[in-house]
């Protein structure tokens, strides 16, 4: 028999795009086994982003490294085929093709599930460019993973729930590339989760453009918020942790605001972005929500659930952002105390209303801003990981760490915790005591359970007790 065929797959962007790479190598799997060498590759499919500009450019100069390889597989008389998928690929089209003729198939996200179909065609011969809106849904018609490959991703998986956005922001691209807003059912979430659950995963991350909008067919044939589908997912599956992403502030209903109270599953971590602090901004941007909205919001959410950590996105320099807009983000950080937060230079986009409005910002004002947040955001961050020294935090193993004998997890905040401990401990969540802040990870010291010797009394004690 042949050796199977090579595939090397490569995820830029967002969690979706990580989701989707799978679901195509999964897609694959008949034919092709995964590499992590290009150069060994019959086979590579590049899954783009085109959120800023820097994200959709770097495609092409990857694009430049790749046509080197399929000159040099043509001598040995191998044909490389490649693949540009994702949302470069929905935004751009035939124009990838124009600019780098070494790429064979282009293929948009809603349409990942013809891939196998498409490679069949592309090894005919021609380019192939796929970027239609199918009528099918592409989750019906994906093959899902082995339980090899499953355990092989790791112990925390994400699951995409919801795909597309119907908000359009007046900078971001997503409503183009992703489509409108489509929610998964709550049956075939749960019996994902439940396979995922079943090959070893324990914690779940459930994805989508606009996660809090979800609105898919229950069990009872209504549609279902989140916070019905997260309390169906703990009741239903073996999963331990459960997590939620992206989620827009206008879209916090009360049920998911309460889900963080009652559900013990569900981590105490929210990823909220306002993009900005002033209300003049954050109109020009279409958020449809004021800052003391969201301000609001966040209270909320910190009644239910005093603990949480808090992260958010920021723009600076949206056209038009005077001073003392920047100034309003500034003090919007310092009233919300996020434990960790992404912000970015605003890109123009194409097609976006964005890049067509008057007072675009010059990049060294954009640069400085920028510098002059993040300083803020991660004083911020300092400081709520310095709060966590000595705290016992549940720590969820996921890999062996850099050192012999070292394992590292991540705390229910995301930080990665690093501890001595057995490698068997990977795949569990533990106790740890917090002895250290790095700049980046914790350090800890396993809390180890009392031995069933010394426990007896307690036990008797405390009978029924954990
Ligand atoms: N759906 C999510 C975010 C999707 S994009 C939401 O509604 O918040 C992830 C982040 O990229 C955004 O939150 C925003 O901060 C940033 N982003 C999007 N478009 C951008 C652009 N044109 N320039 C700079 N940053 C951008
Ligand atoms: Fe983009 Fe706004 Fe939709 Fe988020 S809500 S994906 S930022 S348009
Ligand atoms: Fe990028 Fe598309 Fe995700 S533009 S951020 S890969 S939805």
């Amino acid at each position: 028999m042949s050796e199977p065929r090579r595939l090397y797959i490569k995820s830029f962007g967002c969690q979706m795009n990580v989701y989707d790479s799978h679901r195509m190598a999964d897609a694959l799997a008949r034919d092709y086994r995964e590499t992590d060498r290009p150069e060994d590759a019959d086979l590579i499919v590049l899954n783009t982003c085109h959120i800023r500009e820097k994200a959709a450019e770097k495609i092409y100069s990857e694009l430049g490294r790749i046509r080197r390889l399929k000159s040099a597989a043509k001598k040995e008389g191998r044909r490389l085929l490649v693949t540009v998928a994702g949302c470069v690929a929905q935004a751009e089209g035939e124009e990838i093709i124009r600019r780098a003729p070494a790429v064979d198939i282009v293929v948009g996200p809603q349409s990942i599930h013809r891939l196998p179909e498409l490679v069949a065609r592309a090894k005919q011969g021609g380019a192939i460019v796929e970027t239609e809106f199918p009528v099918e849904d592409k989750f019906d018609h994906l093959a899902p993973p082995s339980a090899r490959a499953t355990r092989a991703r790791g112990v925390a998986a994400f699951v995409t729930v919801q795909e597309g956005c119907d908000k359009f922001c007046t900078f971001c691209v997503v409503p183009y590339t992703r489509g409108s807003e489509l929610s998964r059912p709550v049956a075939k979430i749960v019996e994902e989760i439940e396979h995922l659950a079943a090959a070893g995963v324990v914690e779940v991350t459930l994805i989508g453009q606009n996660v809090n909008a979800y609105h898919g067919a229950g069990p009872d044939g209504r549609a279902w918020s989140l916070a019905c589908l997260i309390g169906q997912i703990a009741a239903e599956t073996e999963i331990a942790r459960i997590r939620y992403t992206t989620s827009h502030p206008r879209d916090m209903r009360a049920d998911l605001i309460a889900a963080h109270r009652d559900i013990e599953k569900l981590m105490p971590y929210l990823h909220l972005p306002i993009q900005s602090g002033s209300d003049r901004v954050l109109a020009a941007m279409n958020r449809r929500h004021s800052r003391d909205e969201y301000l609001e919001v966040i209270a909320r959410v910190r009644a239910a659930r005093p603990d949480i950590a808090l992260s958010s996105d920021f723009i600076v320099g949206f056209p038009g952002e005077s001073e003392d807009d920047f100034a309003a983000t500034l003090d919007l950080v310092e009233a919300a105390g996020f434990a960790q937060a992404f912000s970015f230079k605003y890109s123009p986009r194409p097609g976006t209303p964005g890049a067509e409005m008057d007072g675009q910002i010059p990049d060294a004002l954009k640069v400085e801003r920028l510098a002059r947040l993040q300083q803020a955001l991660e004083r911020h961050r300092h400081a709520f990981n310095a709060a966590l020294r000595g705290r016992r935090l549940d720590v969820l193993f996921e890999k062996p760490g850099r050192f012999e004998g070292q394992i590292v997890g991540r705390s229910p905040y995301l930080q990665p915790v690093q501890v001595m401990g057995a490698a068997r401990r990977i795949g569990t969540v533990a106790p740890v005591e917090i002895t250290e802040i790095g700049s980046n990870s914790l350090f800890g010291e396993l809390i180890e359970p009392v031995s069933a010797h010394a426990a007896k009394p307690l036990a008797l004690a405390t009978a029924g007790g954990a």
